[in-house]
């Protein structure tokens, strides 16, 4: 699959789509073809487009308008190779092996990762393996660790403020309890932010257990104070105390039998235990669709063109990252098989708390 003597750079993206893919996309490829002078590699639909031999040459034509594009030009799966060990019984491969000789086939000199938790770490991996891995921290959760944040995240929260702006005014004129339901199962930090962006009364994040009477109670204060209505925020991954003391297997067994999702378990305790006529809306796929804002469009670029250049120098086995608003490279062993969760004494935290934000506990 070589044709030139150019080096070959791949790009592939996996795990959830997130606004601001096609915008580092455009940052590796525009650099990695100007400024090295380089071939550029699209692998189709994340790690399944490098086990099945998918992929395409990027031409420059292509990228073209494609900062400001939603979702990923490359397509995305959620395929983990090293959670399959099976042989494929046509190539006689196993997923790893068959990734291993099709980077090889296309003639790789680097390999840009373009994902979550799970990206990272199967890249992480791929680089024990002897591939020249580069991750991008994409997650509209900002659940990475070693970055301060990750591209997709502030897209998100701009929908989901934007749809509590919306609640306020309807929950306003009908004197109702809002339950507004958020993205993030293991971290809350959409949750957090878009709460504290809204204005939400009460947030409700994975990170702290809620007990209903005390939300209950606080929002009642709200209704003798001659507030009449609330936003209550709660993120996908929110638990009660009794579900946080259960173990991570239960918990999972007990949601998944619930058959509706958290946001309407909360509204109907609430409604029961205060009186208040409640309603829900799930945010869903909303949150990851669309264009991305500008500050995720500028975040994707610096990321994708320090990762060409990384690709370039032969840094491999990092992911690219922002710290103190400067772009770094940390190991992607530090970032391998870790979740990045609010601390409890968090600085926003303490701030919603300071602004008479109800935190469930
Ligand atoms: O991308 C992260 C995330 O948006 C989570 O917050 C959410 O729970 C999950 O993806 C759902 O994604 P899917 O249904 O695509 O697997």
């Amino acid at each position: 699959m070589k044709t030139s003597d150019k080096k070959t750079i791949g790009i592939l993206t996996s795990g959830g789509d997130a606004p601001g893919l096609n915008a580092a996309i455009r940052g590796i490829a525009r650099t990695a073809m100007e400024e090295y002078g380089m071939r550029v590699l699209g692998i189709k639909e994340g790690f399944r487009g490098l086990i099945d031999g998918n992929a395409e040459e990027i031409t420059s034509y292509e990228l073209a308008g494609l900062l400001t594009r939603g979702g990923t030009m490359l397509g995305t799966s959620r395929e983990k190779p090293f959670k399959n060990p099976e042989k494929d019984p046509k190539t006689g491969k196993t997923p790893v092996e068959a990734i291993i000789s099709n980077y090889k086939k296309f003639g790789l000199d680097a390999l840009c990762v373009l994902g979550g938790n799970g990206t990272n770490t199967t890249g992480h991996l791929l680089y024990k393996e002897g591939l020249n891995i580069i991750g991008l921290p994409k997650t509209i959760d900002n659940d990475l660790v070693g970055t301060d944040v990750t591209f997709g995240f502030h897209s998100a929260v701009n929908v989901a403020t934007e749809a509590i702006d919306r609640l306020h005014t309807t929950a306003h004129s009908h004197n109702r309890i809002m339950v507004i339901e958020v993205m993030g199962h293991k971290a809350g930090w959409l949750g957090l932010y878009a709460g504290i962006a809204g204005g939400g009364d009460v947030i409700l994040i994975p990170e702290i257990p809620y007990n209903i009477n005390s939300i209950s109670r606080h929002l009642l204060k709200r209704k003798q104070e001659g507030k009449n209505f609330s936003i209550v925020v709660v993120a996908e991954g929110a638990k009660n105390l009794e579900e946080a003391a259960l173990s991570k297997k239960e918990f999972k067994k007990l949601r998944s039998d619930m058959n509706y999702s958290i946001g309407y378990r909360v509204a109907k305790e609430l409604e029961s235990a205060t009186g208040l006529e409640s309603r829900v809306t799930v945010l869903g796929y909303l949150q990851r669709g669309g264009t991305p804002v500008p500050y995720d469009r500028v975040l994707a670029t610096r990321l994708g063109v320090h990762a060409a250049h990384m690709a370039a120098r032969g840094e491999f086995g990092k992911m690219v990252a922002v710290q103190n608003e400067t772009i770094c490279a940390v190991p992607l062993e530090e970032v391998s098989g870790q979740i990045k969760k609010v601390p409890f004494d968090h600085e926003l935290i303490k701030a919603g708390r300071a602004v008479g934000t109800c935190f469930g506990d």
